[in-house]
């Protein structure tokens, strides 16, 4: 509204009645008041107008009384959607012309009851709006003209609401990455309540489509964490509009008009809000935790005292008693957003981790009054659940990842089970993206990591639905299968919660996402929840240690171990994987005794073990219960084996120098200096033990390197003490490492490839004149972490031309390579490997914004694509916390080549594969003994690590 205006008649501007329907009784009241007020104002102004000086005991009235009392009204209405919400038939998001949906025959999880329902049933959309679940009325589908009712048959299939993704950057943190769209942080200040990520909402962003394939259907767009208070969120629909506007995106705009005032003719929707404690608002702008308190509670005086006066005011203005009232309303443009904080008008998203900061948080909202709607990251929040319910207000819900962890101090005691020890304790739980952070196209799998670690199957699904709906004030439309909501649906491949969960088709407000979706028919076991195992023993062990169990697993004391219960037994031979044994129908289940760490027998029946009776005199027996054993799995990709914590410098081996951007010292050699990662490698990292524990037992680590040289990687134990101990060292140098591209800020891409050009054609001196000529002579592998196609193209002319020169059949091999897919004929042709840096790819940045993403939006993934074209392809990871993951990764990577991979071909993407191109000839034969299921799947868990190398059995 224009302030400026005089509002001599402010009785024409009393609220029309479109206001909603909860308000008329305060309405009718105040509207008499207005207008005797009004009419008081209007005679006393003309009576008294002449003689304001006098000591007259009349009252002067603001000009803008009316103005003034239509907000005083407003100060304490409560957002929500209009009463008659319930009833509406059609959505104020509907697009005239969606036809009619009918989608029979699915097996039907609808959020309500606590998430514990389902049924068989037809789900009937139209105008937006869910209109119908199960048994759907012949006389409703009568309404329709036959030729515009789409029918579509879903044999089953799960059908869920559409995710909610409470927390990302889509949008804000664009895909690719570019400089011009980066808006996520300003860096204006710590308290900036007044920004709004509607204003930075970029349309253009690369992963819109790959969100909503993986059934994101609405997101919560916040600003980063940079600030104290970031500003306010976007609660955003995923799907392209006619309008195609940030505006036309919101779910629901707070205001009825698009500025930021309250429009009394509609109800108020609720806004979200930023917050941000501990590290990152601290780095940026405070300095300490204490400052970015103090800037905190400033700034939510501030608001404080605005809320007063206005309360104050008002309290006298509604009963005439201008006297000594100022003429203007008390407010400030600025402050209005963090003042309905105050009101309880917003919902405040506060990433905050740790206890020390939790603690401050919660002392903030009871000295001012304020609740706060979720802790987001929030990894310490399982170690102090009555902090949480102190809060003023109500328990704060608590907004997760599953796995991803100790990227910096405050996440360091991130626990898996944080999810279930939260739920145990009464409070909400969400799975979160921070997209791009996790690509949020998976934040289904965030849900199944915290199921398979503990939390109940119905709160795991309603931890990206309807438990985010609930806690955005949005689950009167979203978050919920059922009438009168959205018609945001999506039909899954499997039950959701089971490994590689794939939408085949995903509606937002009824509109069908996916053109032509891809769709691969899944085993018969993936239809139903997953069987996972008992984590009760750890999540305790987690609780008793402040979140830092001992993760050290311990060897078995009996030099004979044997395995009972065992379906299936494969072995590495050379790089090859072949099946030991397989007892998966037989009625006893197979034995294998394993003496000192190597295996001694195995047989389909216990009592036909052979080796048994010479060697079982104190034999340790463990009973697998239908598991498997397999081989370890490898992990490459990350500084696995040379940090802690990835944000910490002091727990990390460090950088090495670029030569082509750095003077390197002449006391390791200059330019011609090759830094070898055995030197830097660190034992007992908590994500090398994670990974032990989850069936990597060794990992593959180059320098850490932004610049052009790496240096040579090493091959160690996850599982081991330190590098002198027998065994750990697998092999202390494996490859040559190199990068190519932007990721640096160095020179040219073209100069980084003219640079190789020289070193392979032997131009190098030194140290590493000498290992270039190993990989000219093609016997090291040159691993070249490369994402742009155009890129890898250059490099392979490269080889040819080097190989042409010295008549040599080079070892290449592209790690990253998202882009490679575009070239697996040219790749296969050349004889080169591939090593994708993650199993399923995400156009981070520009070098690699051609992604095969794979099902449901490919037929193949990158995986198939490279295995069709006779390439040798392995899977790897980028951070060191994801090596715990290598083994869902893996099959998931598989499940979407819809069988053109075998179980074994699976489990050689992160094991044999990685050691032809990684230069790995030591022996690694450590085998990994999972009990109830097999290693790949979320069945099973990992019970014992067989290792003839070490010559022991460790168990977990
Ligand atoms: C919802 O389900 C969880 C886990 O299954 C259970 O612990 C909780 O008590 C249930 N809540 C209600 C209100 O039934
Ligand atoms: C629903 O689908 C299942 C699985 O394909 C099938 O067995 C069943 O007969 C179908 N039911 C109806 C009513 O079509
Ligand atoms: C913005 O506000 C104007 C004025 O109320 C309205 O006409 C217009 O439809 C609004 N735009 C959107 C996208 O909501
Ligand atoms: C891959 O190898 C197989 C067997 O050697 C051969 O038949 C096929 O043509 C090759 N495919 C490509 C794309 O090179």
């Amino acid at each position: 509204m224009d302030k400026s205006l005089p509002t001599v008649l402010p009785v024409a501007a009393a609220p029309s009645d479109a206001r909603p329907a909860k308000c008329a009784h305060r309405r009718r009241a105040w509207r008499l008041l207005l207008a005797t007020v009004t009419l008081f104002a209007v005679t006393q102004w003309s009576y008294f107008g002449s003689r304001l000086e006098s000591s007259s005991p009349a009252v002067q009235v603001p000009l803008h009384a009316a103005e003034i009392l239509d907000k005083c009204s407003l100060l304490n209405v409560k957002p929500g959607p209009p009463k008659d919400f319930v009833l509406r038939e059609y959505s104020d998001r509907f697009v005239p012309g969606t036809n009619p949906t009918l989608i029979k025959n699915a097996t039907i999880w609808t959020g309500e009851f606590n998430g514990t329902v389902s049924w068989r049933g037809d789900i009937l959309l139209d105008k937006g709006v869910v209109q119908q679940v199960g048994n759907i009325d012949l006389r409703v589908l009568s309404r329709f003209r036959p030729e515009d009712l789409v029918t579509i048959d879903a044999h089953g299939s799960w059908a869920t609401p559409g995710i909610v993704d409470m927390h990302s950057h889509l949008t804000v943190d664009s895909a690719p990455s570019l400089r011009g769209a980066s808006d996520g942080n300003s860096r204006k200040g710590p308290i900036l309540p007044w920004l709004r990520a509607l204003d930075a909402l970029n349309t253009h962003d690369d992963a819109f489509l790959l969100s909503i394939s993986g059934g994101v259907t609405t997101s919560l767009v916040l600003p980063g964490s940079a600030n104290a208070i970031g500003g306010q969120g976007a609660l955003i629909k995923l799907r392209p509009t006619k309008e195609r506007s940030p505006t036309s995106m919101l779910l629901e705009s707070p205001y009825s008009t698009n500025t930021t005032e309250y429009d009394p003719k509609v109800a108020f929707r609720w806004r979200q809000m930023k917050h941000a404690c501990g590290e990152n608002p601290d780095r940026v702008y405070s300095g300490t935790r204490m400052d970015t308190t103090w800037a905190f509670r400033q700034a939510y005086n501030k608001a404080r005292e605005i809320k007063v006066a206005q309360d104050e005011y008002c309290a006298k203005a509604t009963k005439g008693e201008w006297a000594g009232l100022a003429p203007d309303f008390p407010e400030d443009y600025q402050w209005e957003a963090l003042v309905d904080v105050l009101r309880g008008r917003v919902k405040v998203h506060n990433h905050c981790y740790e206890t020390v900061d939790l603690d401050d948080m919660v002392r903030i909202t009871n000295e001012f009054e304020f609740s706060i709607a979720a802790f987001h990251h929030a990894h310490e929040t399982y170690l102090v659940p009555d902090t949480l319910k102190s809060a003023y207000g109500h328990p704060p819900a608590i907004a997760l990842f599953g796995t991803n962890a100790r990227y910096k101090r405050e996440s360091y005691r991130g626990s898996e089970f944080a999810p279930k020890i939260l739920a145990e304790n009464g409070l909400q739980v969400i799975m979160k993206s921070d997209h791009p952070v996790l690509d949020s196209r998976f934040l289904l799998h965030e849900a199944q990591q915290a199921h398979y670690f503990g939390l109940p199957a119905n709160l795991a699904l309603l931890a990206v639905t309807g438990t985010p709906a609930q806690v955005l004030g949005q689950d009167h439309r979203i978050g919920f299968l059922k009438k009168g909501y959205d018609a945001d649906v999506v039909l899954w491949d499997s039950h959701p919660l089971a490994l590689g969960a794939t939408p085949q088709q995903v509606w937002i407000d009824g509109i069908p996402q996916l053109a032509e979706p891809h769709v691969h028919a899944k085993p018969a076991f993936l239809q139903s929840p997953p069987k996972t195992p008992n984590f009760d023993k750890e999540a305790a062990a987690t609780l008793d240690h402040d979140g830092l169990p001992p993760l050290l697993p311990a060897h078995a004391t009996a030099r004979t171990v044997v395995f009972t219960n065992v379906s299936e037994v494969l072995v590495k031979e050379g790089h090859e994987i072949h099946e030991l044994l397989s007892a998966h129908s037989a009625a006893g289940r197979g034995g294998v005794v394993v003496r000192d760490g190597k295996i001694a027998c195995a047989s389909a029946s216990v009592s036909t073990l052979t080796c048994l009776y010479d060697l079982h005199v104190g034999a340790q027996f463990i009973d697998l219960n239908g598991g498997s054993i397999a081989p370890g799995l490898l992990s490459y990709g990350s500084p696995l084996g040379l940090q802690e914590i990835q944000g910490e410098p002091s727990t990390s081996d460090g950088y090495v120098y670029d030569p082509l951007v750095h003077v390197v010292p002449q006391i390791i050699g200059g330019d011609e200096a090759v830094i070898h990662a055995a030197d830097g490698l660190q034992f007992t990292t908590r994500d090398a033990l994670y990974a032990y524990r989850h069936g990597v037992t060794a990992g593959v680590t180059a320098p850490k390197s932004v610049g052009l040289i790496s240096g040579v990687s090493t091959a160690f134990a996850t599982g081991a003490l330190h590098q002198l101990e027998d065994g750990a060292l697998i092999q202390k140098d494996a490859a040559l490492h190199v990068n190519v591209g932007h990721s640096s800020g160095g020179p040219s891409v073209s100069t980084q490839i003219a640079a190789l050009r020289k070193l392979l054609h032997g131009s190098g001196k030194g140290a590493l004149g000498a290992w270039f000529d190993k990989v000219t002579k093609g016997t090291v592998p040159l691993v070249i972490a490369v994402e742009n196609a155009d890129a890898i193209a250059s490099l392979i002319r490269l080889k040819a031309e080097v190989e042409a020169n010295f008549d040599t059949s080079l070892q290449f091999v592209f790690a990253g390579a998202t882009e490679a897919h575009l070239l697996a004929k040219e790749i296969g042709a050349a004889g080169a490997g591939v090593i994708l840096a993650n199993a399923r790819p995400f156009p981070h940045s520009w070098e690699e914004r051609r992604v095969l993403p794979g099902p449901p939006l490919s037929e193949q993934n990158s995986v198939a694509a490279l295995h069709a074209a006779n390439v040798t392809v392995a899977i790897g990871i980028t951070g060191t916390w994801q090596a715990r993951n290598t083994r869902f990764d893996a099959g998931w990577a598989a499940l979407e080549t819809g069988g053109v991979l075998t179980r074994s071909e699976a489990i050689a993407l992160a094991s044999t594969n990685l050691e032809k191109l990684l230069g790995i000839h030591a022996t690694n034969d450590d085998l990994v003994a999972t009990t109830g299921g097999d290693l790949l799947d979320f069945t099973s868990k990992v019970a014992a690590v067989i290792s003839p190398r070490r010559g022991l059995v460790d168990i977990m």
